[in-house]
């Protein structure tokens, strides 16, 4: 999968940033520890750092979000399979996988066949351009606690997909409503689909993946902890908030299809027990045979993000 929409905002403002998907973390910060610059570690989990737009500001517990509405657009370059018109049931597949793959951690959907509309057009299939705000915007659904889910004929094929963060456009981009609200979604290409023969993105949790990002989730190894002005040592230094989320191992990156599941970029003292890479949660950036969880602070983290950046924006 490429990196979420939201890090070409966030690349611009950050000087040193290696984003380099070939290693990964281990190291979890003692529960109790007081970080640098504002930041605090929560005692089950979650840290939230104050002082940054993209950061919640203090640690929080809220209960899981109301069933989310997801709207489908199918976005083919013909009325042909071949250039992406899926079939109803291809759709009812896909919103199976993510139906059950959320259910486990307490998050649900509201979807009925009313809400996937088939758009044909040629200059949205096809290769991939750096944003599709011009779709978005004339294709988009709902209010703010509304997914929209794009599911593009791309044709370049290492490319998963992008989601905007909540937080995104308005704080990070200066986008006001309704823009912010217009360009809120997540984008997948059509080669994820389940059965769709791709090498590493071939059962569907692409779309996991993304809604996890609209659900305010970074990568379990999030700019290898260089962000919000920490200049860490190294990406394996305990301090370092990376993903915002402590039980998720520090980690210096995952590269993508790759599925090692005793990946430890960022190994323990000699003689410690080591605590492998989370290649197998659903937002690093393995393949769908490796991913197969969310951790307990990420759901944390995705109820906080829901309550604080979605649950009362209701312009639409
Ligand atoms: C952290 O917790 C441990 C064990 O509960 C305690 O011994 C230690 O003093 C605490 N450290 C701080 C900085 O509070
Ligand atoms: C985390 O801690 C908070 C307060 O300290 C508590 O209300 C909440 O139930 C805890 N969550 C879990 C999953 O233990
Ligand atoms: C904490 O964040 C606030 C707001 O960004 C800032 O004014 C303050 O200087 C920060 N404090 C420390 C210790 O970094
Ligand atoms: C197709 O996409 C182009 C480029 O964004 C846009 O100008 C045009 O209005 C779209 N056509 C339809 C029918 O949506
Ligand atoms: C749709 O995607 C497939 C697979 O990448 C490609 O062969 C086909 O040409 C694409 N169609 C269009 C209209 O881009």
């Amino acid at each position: 999968m490429v990196l979420s929409t939201l890090f070409v905002g966030l690349l611009a403002t950050i000087p040193v940033l290696a984003h380099d998907h070939t290693f990964c973390d281990s190291v979890v910060p003692p529960r109790n520890v007081t970080l640098p610059r504002n930041g605090t570690v929560g005692t089950n989990g979650t840290a939230f750092i104050t002082g940054s737009p993209w950061r919640l500001t203090k640690r929080q517990t809220a209960p899981a979000p109301p069933a989310v509405p997801i709207y489908i657009h199918i976005v083919a370059g013909s009325q042909s399979r071949q250039d992406g018109y899926l079939t109803d049931a291809e759709v009812d597949t896909q919103m199976d996988i993510i139906h059950n793959l959320f259910q486990p951690y307490g998050i649900t959907f509201q979807h009925d066949p009313s809400m996937r509309k088939w758009v044909v057009n040629a200059s949205w299939a096809g290769p991939s351009r750096d944003n599709f705000n011009e779709m978005k915007e004339a294709l988009h659904k709902g209010d703010y606690r509304a997914i929209n889910l794009y599911i593009r004929n791309i044709t370049v094929e290492s490319y998963g997909g992008s989601c905007t963060n909540p937080w995104t456009h308005e704080e990070v981009n200066k986008t006001p409503f309704p823009s912010r609200l217009l360009r809120d979604g997540c984008v997948i290409n059509t080669a994820t689909l389940s059965g769709s023969g791709h090498a590493y993105m071939d059962q569907g949790k692409t779309a996991v993946h993304e809604i996890g990002h609209w659900f305010g989730l970074f990568h379990t190894y999030e700019d290898q902890g260089v962000r919000d002005g920490f200049n860490p040592p190294n990406p394996c230094w305990v301090g370092n908030p990376d993903d915002d989320v402590l039980d998720t191992p520090k980690c210096k990156g995952v590269a993508a299809g790759q599925c090692n599941k005793k990946q430890n970029t960022c190994p323990e003292p000699a003689g410690a027990e080591p605590v492998y890479d989370a290649v197998d949660n659903y937002m690093s950036e393995s393949s769908d045979a490796c991913y197969e969880r969310f951790t307990e602070g990420q759901k944390q983290r995705m109820y906080a993000v829901y309550e604080k950046y979605r649950k009362g924006e209701t312009r639409g």
